[in-house]
């Protein structure tokens, strides 16, 4: 990936997710960190202290620094639209941390004034260079499983109203932002690091309907619900290659990052698109007879097609998050588009915002009158107003390694 010569970089916003580059910019010796801006000096400070460069006064004051070829765009994602045109009108390459901007026609614009100004423009997520990403990616290409048909995909990161979130901290000891998140939502902040994998795979999503939901929103600290953006999605997607999918997001159902793609030839699963180095897993069709999952063959893990990167993340997550930096600063030497092109993220924002705002079709379903006890009414309502002339039922409930427990 190595373009040849460096390329000078410096980032405006320095918070929660600055550290997830920082930590990762030592793989790609040849990004020259010139420095940082934040409208908190702190966190500015504490970042060139740690990952280099000089902290800027003012965004003017980085824009016009010469040595600086590409803005990476950490602000909040309110800020995304204005720090992004401001820098493309300066003449700098911008990588903006997802999403582009909170509305399509406000990332159309950018997409449109990075071609007119001849600059390039890429967003994250950048999970897509990852050996796990790479190697499913050339493995369905490679018709491993045969053509694929359908795909299962879920970022669903556990119910994290009821998790310790104030106690979060960045390696620098930013504190995670959870206003900020849970107002965006479970979508916004999450769908691409599925959807960038996919349309790699099979195409732009030709057709989809989604429906969201809020159930966990007004169990958070200093929120109130009306500002909490839907905290579960459920979509279906078709792609222009004629494989279809479901996918999930959310933060309410325990943890789930799986992806698995289904072809008529066997199937290709990564347990957690969130770490880089997570294996890939074929079972191949070896049959069509028997009952149960005797057509498909025992798993085998697929070697990675890409070396792994050195410098990660791992919090949480095993992230190699410079990579689409990188990937940005190596097309804008060589003049060719990056692989998270401006229009390949604009697509992919596009169908992060229809998963967001559920715009399936969502039918009303009319239970006709009846006296079954299951069937009261025909609200949600109605039915819970039903089961609470009951007693709470006690549940005995045995553990998993067989002791008795009361709930
Ligand atoms: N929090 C995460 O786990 C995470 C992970 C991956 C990506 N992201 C994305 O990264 C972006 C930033 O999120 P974060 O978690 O770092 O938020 P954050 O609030 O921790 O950091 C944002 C920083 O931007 C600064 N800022 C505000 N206005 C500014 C301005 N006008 N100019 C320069 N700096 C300004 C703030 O002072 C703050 O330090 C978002 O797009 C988010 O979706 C977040």
């Amino acid at each position: 990936m190595n373009p040849g010569r460096s390329v000078g970089i410096a980032f405006a916003g320095c918070g929660y997710a600055a550290d997830f580059y920082g930590a990762t910019l030592p793989n790609y010796p040849w990004l020259d960190v010139r420095g940082a801006y934040d409208v908190r000096t702190d966190r500015a400070r504490s970042f060139v202290r740690e990952y280099g460069g000089c902290v800027y006064d003012s965004f003017d004051q980085l824009l016009a620094d010469p040595s600086v070829d590409v803005l990476v765009n950490l602000t909040p994602v309110t800020l995304h639209h204005s720090t992004t045109k401001a820098a493309l009108n300066a003449g700098k390459h911008v990588y903006s941390e997802k999403p582009l901007a909170t509305r399509l026609d406000e990332a159309s614009e950018l997409v449109l004034l990075a071609r007119q100004r001849g600059l390039l423009l890429s967003s994250a997520p950048s999970t897509v260079f990852s050996q796990a990403a790479q190697t499913l990616i050339q493995a369905v290409g490679d018709g491993l499983i045969g053509r694929p048909r359908l795909v299962h995909a879920a970022l669903d990161m556990g119910a994290l109203a009821f998790m310790a979130y104030t106690d979060w901290h960045s390696r620098r000891g930013v504190p995670w932002p959870f206003e900020d998140e849970v107002r965006n939502g479970c979508v916004m902040e999450h769908a691409g690091y599925q959807l960038s994998w996919l349309v790699a795979m099979f195409g732009p999503v030709v057709r989809m309907a989604a429906h969201t939901a809020s159930l966990l929103a007004d169990e958070w600290s200093t929120l109130d619900a009306g500002e909490v953006a839907p905290d579960v999605s459920l979509g279906f997607l078709e792609f222009a290659d004629g494989t279809v999918g479901r996918i999930s997001i959310g933060w309410v159902a325990p943890t789930d990052q799986t992806l698995t793609v289904i072809g008529d030839r066997g199937t290709l699963t990564v347990g957690d698109v969130w770490q880089a180095s997570e294996p890939v897993v074929l079972r191949r069709r070896v049959g069509t007879n028997g009952k149960d999952h005797s057509y498909l063959a025992e798993p085998e893990q697929l070697p990675f097609v890409v070396p792994a990167a050195e410098h990660r993340y791992v919090d949480t997550h095993d992230l190699t998050v410079g990579a689409g930096v990188a990937d940005l600063a190596r097309a804008a030497v060589r003049d060719e588009q990056p692989f998270l092109s401006a229009d390949y993220c604009l697509h992919v924002l596009d169908v992060s915002l229809r998963l967001a705002a559920g715009t399936g079709v969502a039918e009303t379903v009319t239970v006709p009158a009846s006296t079954d006890s299951k069937l009261l009414g025909c609200s949600i309502e109605s039915l819970a107003t039903a089961g609470r002339g009951h007693a709470p039922t006690s549940w005995p409930t045995v553990g998993l390694a067989g002791e008795k427990r009361r709930a």
